[in-house]
Protein backbone atom coordinates (compact mmCIF):
# COMPACT_ATOMS: atom_id res chain seq x y z
CA UNK A 1 0.00 0.00 0.00
CA UNK A 2 1.30 3.35 -0.41
CA UNK A 3 3.34 5.50 0.27
CA UNK A 4 5.21 1.70 1.05
CA UNK A 5 4.58 0.27 -2.01
CA UNK A 6 5.65 2.63 -5.39
CA UNK A 7 5.26 0.83 -8.68
CA UNK A 8 7.40 3.89 -10.23
CA UNK A 9 9.86 2.39 -8.63
CA UNK A 10 10.15 -0.77 -11.17
CA UNK A 11 10.17 1.51 -13.88
CA UNK A 12 13.02 4.43 -12.62
CA UNK A 13 15.25 3.24 -15.91
CA UNK A 14 15.72 1.40 -18.79
CA UNK A 15 18.22 -1.55 -16.85
CA UNK A 16 15.58 -1.66 -14.26
CA UNK A 17 13.07 -2.41 -16.51
CA UNK A 18 14.62 -4.89 -18.38
CA UNK A 19 15.03 -7.14 -14.87
CA UNK A 20 11.35 -6.82 -14.67
CA UNK A 21 10.71 -7.28 -17.92
CA UNK A 22 7.71 -10.27 -17.80
CA UNK A 23 7.90 -11.45 -22.17
CA UNK A 24 10.57 -11.06 -24.43
CA UNK A 25 10.85 -11.16 -28.04
CA UNK A 26 13.32 -13.16 -30.55
CA UNK A 27 13.38 -13.69 -33.93
CA UNK A 28 12.34 -17.49 -33.33
CA UNK A 29 9.03 -16.13 -31.80
CA UNK A 30 8.35 -15.41 -35.46
CA UNK A 31 7.15 -17.56 -38.58
CA UNK A 32 7.15 -15.56 -42.08
CA UNK A 33 4.26 -16.30 -44.31
CA UNK A 34 5.84 -16.13 -47.98
CA UNK A 35 3.79 -15.91 -51.05
CA UNK A 36 5.34 -18.22 -54.04
CA UNK A 37 4.26 -17.85 -57.64
CA UNK A 38 5.22 -19.79 -60.99
CA UNK A 39 8.35 -18.19 -63.14
CA UNK A 40 11.76 -16.94 -62.91
CA UNK A 41 13.36 -14.21 -61.02
CA UNK A 42 9.47 -12.74 -60.68
CA UNK A 43 8.97 -10.25 -57.79
CA UNK A 44 5.60 -8.46 -57.96
CA UNK A 45 4.66 -6.56 -55.05
CA UNK A 46 1.09 -6.63 -53.22
CA UNK A 47 -0.76 -3.57 -53.25
CA UNK A 48 -2.23 -3.57 -49.98
CA UNK A 49 0.54 -4.71 -48.19
CA UNK A 50 3.21 -2.71 -48.68
CA UNK A 51 6.84 -4.52 -48.59
CA UNK A 52 5.10 -7.89 -49.03
CA UNK A 53 6.03 -9.43 -52.60
CA UNK A 54 4.74 -12.95 -54.40
CA UNK A 55 7.85 -14.02 -55.55
CA UNK A 56 9.07 -16.91 -58.18
CA UNK A 57 10.72 -19.88 -56.35
CA UNK A 58 14.68 -18.60 -57.00
CA UNK A 59 14.14 -15.81 -55.34
CA UNK A 60 11.79 -17.47 -52.43
CA UNK A 61 15.07 -19.39 -52.11
CA UNK A 62 17.41 -16.16 -51.80
CA UNK A 63 14.45 -14.28 -48.83
CA UNK A 64 14.62 -17.88 -47.28
CA UNK A 65 18.10 -17.86 -46.53
CA UNK A 66 18.34 -14.21 -45.32
CA UNK A 67 15.52 -15.01 -43.14
CA UNK A 68 17.35 -17.70 -41.40
CA UNK A 69 20.22 -15.78 -41.58
CA UNK A 70 18.48 -13.14 -39.40
CA UNK A 71 17.10 -16.30 -36.87
CA UNK A 72 14.10 -16.96 -38.47
CA UNK A 73 12.92 -20.55 -37.82
CA UNK A 74 9.89 -20.86 -40.15
CA UNK A 75 8.10 -20.41 -42.87
CA UNK A 76 4.13 -20.39 -43.73
CA UNK A 77 3.86 -21.10 -47.09
CA UNK A 78 1.28 -19.85 -49.75
CA UNK A 79 0.89 -20.38 -53.52
CA UNK A 80 -0.93 -18.76 -56.52
CA UNK A 81 -1.60 -21.05 -59.09
CA UNK A 82 -2.79 -19.94 -62.45
CA UNK A 83 -6.33 -19.83 -63.59
CA UNK A 84 -6.39 -23.21 -65.28
CA UNK A 85 -5.06 -25.16 -62.87
CA UNK A 86 -8.71 -24.39 -60.61
CA UNK A 87 -11.38 -26.89 -60.46
CA UNK A 88 -13.61 -27.69 -58.21
CA UNK A 89 -11.81 -31.18 -57.01
CA UNK A 90 -8.65 -29.01 -55.87
CA UNK A 91 -6.39 -31.79 -57.74
CA UNK A 92 -3.46 -29.85 -58.28
CA UNK A 93 -3.16 -29.43 -54.74
CA UNK A 94 -1.70 -32.65 -54.34
CA UNK A 95 -0.25 -32.77 -58.09
CA UNK A 96 3.97 -33.89 -56.63
CA UNK A 97 5.60 -31.66 -59.76
CA UNK A 98 3.32 -28.65 -58.32
CA UNK A 99 4.53 -25.29 -57.60
CA UNK A 100 3.90 -26.14 -53.81
CA UNK A 101 5.76 -29.29 -53.54
CA UNK A 102 8.50 -27.76 -55.90
CA UNK A 103 8.94 -24.86 -53.64
CA UNK A 104 8.93 -27.23 -50.28
CA UNK A 105 11.63 -29.52 -51.58
CA UNK A 106 13.78 -26.07 -52.87
CA UNK A 107 13.74 -24.74 -49.37
CA UNK A 108 14.41 -27.99 -47.88
CA UNK A 109 17.03 -28.69 -49.79
CA UNK A 110 18.40 -24.81 -49.59
CA UNK A 111 17.92 -24.37 -45.79
CA UNK A 112 17.45 -27.67 -44.29
CA UNK A 113 17.01 -26.07 -40.81
CA UNK A 114 14.36 -23.79 -41.87
CA UNK A 115 11.33 -25.04 -40.59
CA UNK A 116 8.97 -25.75 -43.65
CA UNK A 117 4.99 -25.30 -42.79
CA UNK A 118 2.68 -25.66 -46.34
CA UNK A 119 -0.96 -24.21 -46.19
CA UNK A 120 -3.66 -27.38 -46.48
CA UNK A 121 -6.45 -25.62 -47.82
CA UNK A 122 -8.42 -25.58 -51.35
CA UNK A 123 -8.46 -21.92 -51.87
CA UNK A 124 -5.39 -21.11 -53.77
CA UNK A 125 -6.62 -24.18 -56.29
CA UNK A 126 -10.67 -23.44 -56.14
CA UNK A 127 -12.40 -21.90 -59.05
CA UNK A 128 -14.94 -20.53 -56.53
CA UNK A 129 -12.04 -19.62 -54.23
CA UNK A 130 -13.22 -21.61 -51.46
CA UNK A 131 -11.60 -23.64 -49.20
CA UNK A 132 -13.23 -26.69 -50.01
CA UNK A 133 -15.38 -28.37 -53.09
CA UNK A 134 -18.78 -27.42 -53.58
CA UNK A 135 -21.35 -29.25 -53.61
CA UNK A 136 -25.22 -28.59 -53.19
CA UNK A 137 -24.36 -24.83 -52.10
CA UNK A 138 -22.03 -25.58 -49.46
CA UNK A 139 -18.40 -26.29 -49.01
CA UNK A 140 -18.84 -30.33 -48.65
CA UNK A 141 -16.90 -31.40 -45.21
CA UNK A 142 -16.04 -35.29 -45.82
CA UNK A 143 -15.19 -34.94 -49.57
CA UNK A 144 -13.02 -31.55 -48.70
CA UNK A 145 -11.23 -33.93 -45.85
CA UNK A 146 -10.22 -36.40 -48.21
CA UNK A 147 -8.63 -33.89 -50.79
CA UNK A 148 -7.18 -32.21 -48.03
CA UNK A 149 -5.46 -35.64 -46.77
CA UNK A 150 -4.07 -36.23 -49.97
CA UNK A 151 -2.67 -32.39 -50.44
CA UNK A 152 -0.71 -32.81 -46.82
CA UNK A 153 0.51 -36.32 -47.74
CA UNK A 154 1.83 -35.11 -51.04
CA UNK A 155 3.40 -32.02 -48.94
CA UNK A 156 4.82 -34.38 -46.59
CA UNK A 157 6.50 -36.26 -49.38
CA UNK A 158 8.07 -33.25 -50.15
CA UNK A 159 9.78 -32.69 -47.63
CA UNK A 160 7.35 -30.56 -45.37
CA UNK A 161 8.01 -30.31 -41.28
CA UNK A 162 4.29 -29.47 -40.53
CA UNK A 163 1.31 -29.39 -42.27
CA UNK A 164 -1.20 -26.25 -41.61
CA UNK A 165 -4.61 -26.75 -42.30
CA UNK A 166 -6.25 -23.99 -42.54
CA UNK A 167 -9.72 -24.88 -44.14
CA UNK A 168 -11.99 -25.34 -41.03
CA UNK A 169 -13.53 -28.64 -41.76
CA UNK A 170 -14.87 -31.02 -39.06
CA UNK A 171 -12.27 -33.74 -38.14
CA UNK A 172 -9.43 -32.93 -40.58
CA UNK A 173 -6.80 -33.04 -37.91
CA UNK A 174 -7.80 -36.40 -37.27
CA UNK A 175 -7.82 -37.34 -40.75
CA UNK A 176 -4.84 -35.59 -41.55
CA UNK A 177 -2.73 -37.55 -38.48
CA UNK A 178 -4.54 -41.17 -39.47
CA UNK A 179 -3.17 -40.29 -43.38
CA UNK A 180 0.42 -39.20 -42.44
CA UNK A 181 0.77 -41.96 -40.23
CA UNK A 182 -0.36 -44.39 -42.78
CA UNK A 183 1.96 -43.13 -45.08
CA UNK A 184 4.91 -43.41 -42.58
CA UNK A 185 5.31 -39.59 -41.94
CA UNK A 186 4.69 -40.09 -37.73
CA UNK A 187 7.42 -37.19 -37.46
CA UNK A 188 5.48 -34.91 -40.10
CA UNK A 189 3.18 -32.74 -37.20
CA UNK A 190 0.30 -30.74 -37.47
CA UNK A 191 -0.07 -26.99 -36.83
CA UNK A 192 -3.84 -26.99 -36.83
CA UNK A 193 -5.34 -23.55 -37.49
CA UNK A 194 -8.07 -24.58 -34.94
CA UNK A 195 -10.06 -21.10 -33.71
CA UNK A 196 -10.02 -19.50 -37.32
CA UNK A 197 -12.66 -16.46 -37.84
CA UNK A 198 -14.26 -15.55 -40.17
CA UNK A 199 -12.76 -11.73 -40.73
CA UNK A 200 -12.61 -9.16 -43.19
CA UNK A 201 -9.16 -8.89 -41.78
CA UNK A 202 -8.01 -11.45 -44.43
CA UNK A 203 -8.77 -9.11 -47.58
CA UNK A 204 -4.94 -8.29 -48.69
CA UNK A 205 -4.51 -11.40 -48.59
CA UNK A 206 -6.94 -12.97 -50.51
CA UNK A 207 -5.67 -9.85 -53.28
CA UNK A 208 -2.01 -11.52 -52.44
CA UNK A 209 -3.44 -14.83 -54.08
CA UNK A 210 -6.27 -13.91 -55.90
CA UNK A 211 -8.18 -16.10 -53.79
CA UNK A 212 -11.37 -14.62 -52.45
CA UNK A 213 -15.05 -16.17 -52.76
CA UNK A 214 -16.18 -15.59 -56.36
CA UNK A 215 -19.56 -15.26 -58.18
CA UNK A 216 -20.47 -18.19 -60.46
CA UNK A 217 -23.14 -19.83 -62.43
CA UNK A 218 -23.78 -22.64 -59.57
CA UNK A 219 -24.69 -21.38 -56.19
CA UNK A 220 -21.76 -20.97 -53.99
CA UNK A 221 -21.69 -19.20 -50.24
CA UNK A 222 -20.40 -15.68 -50.88
CA UNK A 223 -18.60 -15.94 -47.72
CA UNK A 224 -16.67 -18.62 -45.78
CA UNK A 225 -19.28 -18.19 -42.20
CA UNK A 226 -20.67 -21.74 -43.07
CA UNK A 227 -16.74 -23.05 -42.13
CA UNK A 228 -14.62 -19.90 -40.45
CA UNK A 229 -15.99 -19.24 -37.09
CA UNK A 230 -18.44 -16.44 -35.82
CA UNK A 231 -16.65 -13.34 -33.94
CA UNK A 232 -18.79 -13.18 -31.88
CA UNK A 233 -17.92 -16.54 -29.96
CA UNK A 234 -15.41 -17.26 -27.48
CA UNK A 235 -16.61 -20.88 -26.36
CA UNK A 236 -16.54 -22.13 -29.37
CA UNK A 237 -12.62 -20.91 -29.71
CA UNK A 238 -11.69 -22.98 -26.91
CA UNK A 239 -13.79 -26.06 -28.25
CA UNK A 240 -12.02 -26.14 -31.41
CA UNK A 241 -9.03 -25.84 -30.27
CA UNK A 242 -9.50 -28.81 -27.59
CA UNK A 243 -10.90 -30.95 -29.87
CA UNK A 244 -8.23 -30.56 -32.80
CA UNK A 245 -5.58 -31.32 -29.88
CA UNK A 246 -7.54 -34.50 -29.47
CA UNK A 247 -7.84 -35.35 -33.00
CA UNK A 248 -3.68 -35.01 -32.93
CA UNK A 249 -2.61 -31.45 -33.38
CA UNK A 250 1.14 -30.28 -32.27
CA UNK A 251 -0.06 -27.33 -31.85
CA UNK A 252 -2.78 -25.00 -31.99
CA UNK A 253 -3.68 -21.61 -33.53
CA UNK A 254 -5.51 -18.30 -33.03
CA UNK A 255 -6.31 -16.27 -35.93
CA UNK A 256 -6.25 -12.89 -36.16
CA UNK A 257 -4.54 -11.52 -33.30
CA UNK A 258 -4.53 -7.93 -32.15
CA UNK A 259 -8.38 -8.28 -31.89
CA UNK A 260 -8.66 -11.72 -30.99
CA UNK A 261 -6.28 -12.08 -27.72
CA UNK A 262 -8.78 -12.76 -25.04
CA UNK A 263 -9.04 -15.42 -27.32
CA UNK A 264 -4.86 -16.18 -27.76
CA UNK A 265 -5.00 -16.46 -23.57
CA UNK A 266 -8.33 -18.50 -23.30
CA UNK A 267 -7.08 -20.89 -25.69
CA UNK A 268 -3.76 -20.94 -24.18
CA UNK A 269 -4.87 -22.21 -20.72
CA UNK A 270 -7.26 -24.52 -22.28
CA UNK A 271 -4.46 -26.80 -24.25
CA UNK A 272 -1.81 -28.17 -23.16
CA UNK A 273 0.43 -27.56 -27.08
CA UNK A 274 2.15 -24.39 -27.94
CA UNK A 275 -0.58 -21.43 -29.24
CA UNK A 276 0.66 -20.22 -32.76
CA UNK A 277 -1.16 -16.55 -33.57
CA UNK A 278 -1.51 -14.92 -37.27
CA UNK A 279 -0.77 -11.39 -36.93
CA UNK A 280 -2.82 -11.47 -40.23
CA UNK A 281 -2.52 -9.29 -43.64
CA UNK A 282 -5.10 -6.72 -42.51
CA UNK A 283 -3.48 -5.73 -39.45
CA UNK A 284 -0.48 -5.59 -41.27
CA UNK A 285 -1.91 -3.14 -43.86
CA UNK A 286 -3.69 -1.13 -41.77
CA UNK A 287 -0.39 -0.55 -40.03
CA UNK A 288 1.36 0.22 -43.12
CA UNK A 289 -1.19 2.59 -44.28
CA UNK A 290 -1.04 4.94 -40.95
CA UNK A 291 3.01 4.86 -41.25
CA UNK A 292 2.65 6.04 -44.37
CA UNK A 293 0.52 9.03 -43.94
CA UNK A 294 2.68 9.63 -41.00
CA UNK A 295 0.34 8.96 -38.44
CA UNK A 296 2.01 6.16 -36.61
CA UNK A 297 5.19 5.21 -35.82
CA UNK A 298 5.23 1.73 -37.83
CA UNK A 299 8.65 0.42 -35.74
CA UNK A 300 7.31 1.25 -32.41
CA UNK A 301 3.82 0.12 -33.45
CA UNK A 302 5.46 -3.21 -34.97
CA UNK A 303 7.15 -4.38 -31.59
CA UNK A 304 3.93 -3.20 -29.54
CA UNK A 305 1.54 -5.40 -31.18
CA UNK A 306 4.28 -8.28 -31.31
CA UNK A 307 5.04 -8.19 -27.59
CA UNK A 308 1.43 -8.02 -26.63
CA UNK A 309 0.35 -10.62 -28.93
CA UNK A 310 3.42 -13.03 -27.21
CA UNK A 311 2.23 -11.65 -23.76
CA UNK A 312 -1.36 -12.42 -24.41
CA UNK A 313 0.04 -16.18 -24.70
CA UNK A 314 1.57 -16.80 -28.35
CA UNK A 315 4.40 -19.28 -28.37
CA UNK A 316 4.95 -18.59 -31.79
CA UNK A 317 3.84 -15.68 -33.83
CA UNK A 318 3.12 -15.96 -37.60
CA UNK A 319 3.60 -11.97 -39.27
CA UNK A 320 4.55 -10.25 -42.17
CA UNK A 321 6.77 -7.94 -40.06
CA UNK A 322 8.66 -11.29 -39.23
CA UNK A 323 11.69 -10.01 -40.84
CA UNK A 324 11.56 -6.27 -39.88
CA UNK A 325 11.04 -6.96 -36.74
CA UNK A 326 14.09 -9.98 -36.41
CA UNK A 327 16.25 -7.08 -38.45
CA UNK A 328 15.62 -4.35 -35.29
CA UNK A 329 15.83 -6.72 -32.90
CA UNK A 330 19.18 -7.85 -33.99
CA UNK A 331 20.09 -4.36 -33.54
CA UNK A 332 19.73 -4.17 -30.00
C1 LIG B 1 -6.78 -19.64 -46.73
C2 LIG B 1 -6.04 -18.72 -45.83
C3 LIG B 1 -6.38 -17.39 -45.61
C4 LIG B 1 -5.39 -16.85 -44.79
C5 LIG B 1 -4.47 -17.86 -44.52
N1 LIG B 1 -4.90 -19.03 -45.15
C6 LIG B 1 -7.49 -16.58 -46.17
C7 LIG B 1 -8.87 -17.02 -45.97
O1 LIG B 1 -9.20 -17.86 -45.14
O2 LIG B 1 -9.70 -16.51 -46.73
C8 LIG B 1 -5.36 -15.42 -44.35
C9 LIG B 1 -4.04 -14.89 -43.90
C10 LIG B 1 -3.93 -13.41 -43.87
O3 LIG B 1 -4.91 -12.66 -44.02
O4 LIG B 1 -2.79 -12.93 -43.66
N2 LIG B 1 -7.10 -20.89 -46.30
Amino acid sequence: MFPLQRGRRLRTNESIRSLVRETTLSPSDFMFPMFVAEGENVEVAIPSMPGIFRRSLDLTIKEVKELYDLGIRAVNIYVKVSENLKDNTGKEAWNSDGLMQNTIRAIKKACPEMIVMPDVALDPYSVYGHDGIIANGDVENESTNDALVKMAVSHAQAGADFVAPSDMMDGRVLRLRQGLDAAGFYNVGIMSYSAKYASAFYGPFRDALDSAPRESDVVVPKDKKTYQMDYANRIEAIKEAIWDVEEGADMVMVKPGIAYLDIVREVKNAVNVPVTVYHVSGEYAMIKAAAEKGWLDNDAIMMEQLMCIKRAGASLISTYFAKEAAILLNQK
